[in-house]
């Protein structure tokens, strides 16, 4: 069997209208704006409306992704959606999103790896495409993380926004589009970033609600320690598959947890850090939703040129660490 290869050819995202600024939590907890900007770099993030789900999120992020690719839903073959606040544990919100779409000849799935979930969603996607499984693969990244937050926890409630992002993923040359990944998984640190009721171990019950165990408990600095030591070391992983270095990279397309670890991967990856897309300061942390929201950010401004080197980097509740390179192949914005 000759592997072709697979490459993004269309990316869309939708952001909810509402914004919740540093201001606003400064009224609802024990925080300040200085607070929140000088330990994170956000200054505000969007917030789904009461009725908003994952899946209303996914629905126009996919469609303008297809729009943006040329592509009908009918051409799709299969629809990976990563989350991980779904609409519910079962059916898959995949399948919700595929159905709205009118995606009527694809599978459907969703996929769980924490703030990593893209990087792991794309690169499954783009494995069907390189066998020859499928030609078109929707990956769809939707969160709405403050919903899952705790509203009274001024050390995690501040950080998380609402979004989602999607890109449509098709054939191409062997040389292009997706060229290596390295993923990795460290479960032994599950216990740092996790929603501890409301899975299968433990069921929310009025107890579970008032000691918020039902919510996103998270130890911060350890994580942000796990992340900056892993992030240059899966990132050299990826590279050194693609046989580049980092001096090779056009951009970094990372996860948005903190302009603080933005800049720490860009040091010790040893890149300017001005390659590194930041989105954190207006959308905040939104899980495995930042990377394609990143992603559509600055592909639509004009970011991306055909050839350009972009390494997309994710890291979360896993512990997961992902990295992917790619050679991109749409033309500039507006361009085509
Ligand atoms: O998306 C998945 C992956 N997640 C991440 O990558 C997050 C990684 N971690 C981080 O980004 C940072 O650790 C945080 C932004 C979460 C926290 O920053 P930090 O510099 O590690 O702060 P800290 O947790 O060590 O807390 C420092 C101080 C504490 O006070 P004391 O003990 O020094 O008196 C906290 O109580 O800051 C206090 N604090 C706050 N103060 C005002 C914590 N949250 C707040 C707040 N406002 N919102």
């Amino acid at each position: 069997m000759s592997l072709r290869g697979a490459t993004i050819c269309g990316v869309g995202s939708y952001l909810p209208e509402q914004i919740l600024t540093n201001a606003d939590w400064e009224r609802m907890v024990d925080t300040t704006d200085e607070w929140i900007v000088s330990h994170t770099g956000i200054r505000e993030r969007r917030l789904a409306a009461q009725d908003e789900a994952s899946s209303d999120l996914a629905i126009p992020a996919a469609q303008r992704a297809l729009e943006d690719a040329g592509i009908q839903p009918e051409q799709i073959g299969l629809v990976i959606l990563t989350t991980v606040t779904p609409d519910h544990f079962f059916p898959a919100t995949a399948c919700l999103v595929q159905s709205a779409i009118g995606a009527t000849n694809a599978g459907a799935m969703d996929l769980t790896s924490g703030c990593t979930g893209f990087i792991y969603a794309m690169v499954a996607g783009a494995n069907f495409i390189r066998t020859g499984g499928y030609d078109y693969v929707l990956v769809i990244a939707s969160e709405v993380l403050t919903r899952t937050a705790d509203w009274a926890d001024r050390a995690t409630c501040v950080l998380f926004g609402d979004g989602a992002g999607a890109t449509v993923l098709g054939p191409c040359e062997p040389d292009q589009g997706l060229l290596s990944f390295a993923l990795s998984s460290h479960g032994e640190h599950g216990d740092l970033l996790i929603m501890p009721a409301g899975g299968g171990r433990t069921r929310v019950t009025p107890e579970v609600i008032a000691q918020h165990q039902d919510c996103l408990k998270m130890e911060g600095h350890d994580i942000f320690k796990l992340a900056v030591r892993g992030i240059p070391r899966i990132a050299r992983d990826a590279l050194a598959k693609a046989q580049l270095k980092t001096s090779d990279i056009s951009v970094v397309v990372m996860h948005q947890a903190n302009q603080r670890i933005l800049d720490a991967s860009a040091d010790r990856l040893g890149i300017e850090r001005d390659r590194v897309i930041s989105t954190v300061g207006k959308y905040g942390n939104s899980s495995a939703a930042s990377v394609p929201m990143c992603l559509d950010d600055v592909y639509r401004r004009g970011g991306l040129v055909a050839g350009d080197i972009v390494l997309f980097v994710g890291f979360g509740a896993g512990f997961t660490l992902g990295a992917a390179v790619v050679r991109w192949t749409l033309p500039r914005f507006g361009a085509h």
